[in-house]
């Protein structure tokens, strides 16, 4: 056995399930942020052994090709990123191998420079202190950073895999604060479809005993087991709404029953962006925000028209041809330079917004949160362990970028009034929900309806009894 495994590494390898996330996803950028011995270096350098192979349970994978493995320094190349290749790449497939440092009697002790497969791929290693200039030269068609490369590194890998139409992924702890990747990948600012990262903890590496665990918390602060457990960006522990997870509350948008439609809500703004969203609410009282209109600029009657124009779409229900909405009370205002308050502009084109909505601050940021966080299941011992009861539709795209940056003040209990349209139209209407209490069990009653639906439209690490028992020798 202990033979079969250096010689046929791969086909023992098990991923956990976050890991077969990563692995599964056909996204040409992709990203795993995770805590400490979580399983990164493992997932990425199987993924690197699958794609130097062509032998992906995933994908189909032409060779032979050209990858690089890169590691931030020589040494920790030879004890981490290389190991783990080493570890699975099956020995008989290894057809020569060239040394930067060391002999290849002994890989394990030297400093790989590249591995020629006998089916002509070839694995590049690459160390970021070598500078970005030995980053330059030839396309790849895949690339494996583990850990945070520096950006001159990146973008030149960018290069690398542009004409091959080639792969990128890392694997990485953010320990290093708001860097490029925080903008790059973890906010996506340039909007790029092909980006995608997951967030791996301790609770999810099976491999990792509790004894483990219990050690490494032990020594950590709180601020530091953000990142070093969880996975999260360091300067995210100011973040409002640190409950949110991208990967468990964006869902793709599927059709939603009309008995679900539920309220639009409206954060008005003239010169600011002026902020609405449609909300549904299905039997189990679970919240999905299911349409965007957000603009800056625009009159009343145009923001009006735009709503009537997505309702339609929706087939939203109106009465007499008047769409209800809900409102901040701020709307009832006159302002000097207008006759009529925003209120009276909005039923003028056909939108009654009720301004009732109760405004305290801080009741409606932990009722936010009450329905952002994970409901306990003792039963579910893989990750996610419960489900939220508000998820976003992947198309709002404006509130998913202002629930990533919605920061408190600097020893305030408030949040920075920047960036927060969506914020506050989505506290208007969670204020408009019952208040939920939490750790109470979570629903057992039988599949209804409404939850299959669901089911079959979240993602598959979301649903309930996922049985999903792969094993790639079958496939
Ligand atoms: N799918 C897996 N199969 C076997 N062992 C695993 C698996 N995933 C992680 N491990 C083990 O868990 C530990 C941490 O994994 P590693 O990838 O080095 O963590 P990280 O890079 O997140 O710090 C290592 O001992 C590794 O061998
Ligand atoms: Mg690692």
């Amino acid at each position: 056995m202990e033979r079969r495994l250096k010689e046929e590494g791969i086909r023992y390898y098990r991923p956990h399930q976050k890991q077969q996330d990563f692995h599964r996803s056909t996204l040409r950028n992709r990203w795993v942020f995770g805590g400490n011995r979580t399983g990164k270096t493992v997932s990425g350098g199987a993924e690197a052994v699958w794609y130097a192979t062509g032998n992906h349970p995933h994908k189909k994978i032409k060779t032979p090709n050209r990858g690089w493995v890169v590691s931030l320094t020589n040494e920790v190349q030879r004890d981490v990123a290389q190991r783990e290749v080493l570890r699975w790449l099956p020995k008989n497939m290894i057809a020569d191998v060239q040394m930067r440092k060391g002999t290849k009697d002994s890989l394990e002790t030297g400093i790989i420079d590249f591995i020629q497969l006998t089916n002509g791929s070839l694995i590049g290693f690459k160390s970021c202190d070598q500078g970005r200039a030995k980053f330059q030269g030839t396309s790849q068609h895949w690339i494996w950073f583990d850990e945070e490369p520096p950006e001159d590194v990146y973008s030149e890998c960018k290069m690398r895999v542009l004409d091959t139409v080639g792969d990128m992924w890392g694997t990485m702890t953010p320990l290093q604060g708001l860097t490029w990747v925080y903008d790059v990948i973890y906010m996506n600012e340039p909007q790029d479809k092909e980006v995608k990262y997951w967030l791996i903890q301790w609770a999810d590496n099976p491999h990792l005993s509790r004894e483990a665990i219990a050690q490494l918390e032990s020594t950590m602060s709180d601020e530091e087991r953000e990142a070093r457990q969880y996975g999260k960006f360091v300067a995210m522990s100011g973040l409002v709404y640190k409950e949110f997870v991208e990967d468990i509350h964006v869902i793709d948008p599927f059709d939603v029953p009309r008995s679900w439609y539920d309220n639009i809500s409206i954060d008005p703004g003239l010169d600011a962006p002026l902020s609405a969203h449609f909300y549904a609410v299905d039997g189990d009282n679970n919240i999905y925000v299911i349409e965007e209109h957000y603009q800056s600029g625009q009159s009343v009657e145009w923001h009006a028209e735009q709503l009537h124009a997505i309702a339609n779409r929706l087939g939203w229900p109106k009465r007499n041809g008047v769409l209800d909405a809900l409102i901040d009370s701020a709307a009832n205002q006159r302002t000097l330079a207008a006759e009529r308050t925003v209120t009276e502009l909005f039923y003028e084109h056909d939108v009654l917004a009720d301004t009732g909505v109760e405004k305290d601050i801080w009741t409606g940021l932990q009722r936010v949160k009450q329905y952002l966080k994970l409901r306990d299941n003792p039963q579910v011992d893989v990750w996610p362990r419960g489900k939220p009861k508000l998820f976003i539709f992947r198309n709002c795209v404006q509130m998913i970028r202002e629930i990533k940056s919605y920061r408190w003040k600097p020893d305030e209990d408030k949040p920075i009034k920047k960036n927060d349209h969506a914020m506050d139209d989505l506290k208007y209407y969670i204020m408009s929900r019952p208040d939920i209490v939490l750790g109470g069990p979570v629903e057992q009653n039988a599949m209804s309806h409404t939850k299959q639906l669901k089911q079959e439209h979240l993602p598959y690490a979301l649903r309930d009894n996922d049985t999903d028992d792969y094993d790639w020798h079958d496939l």
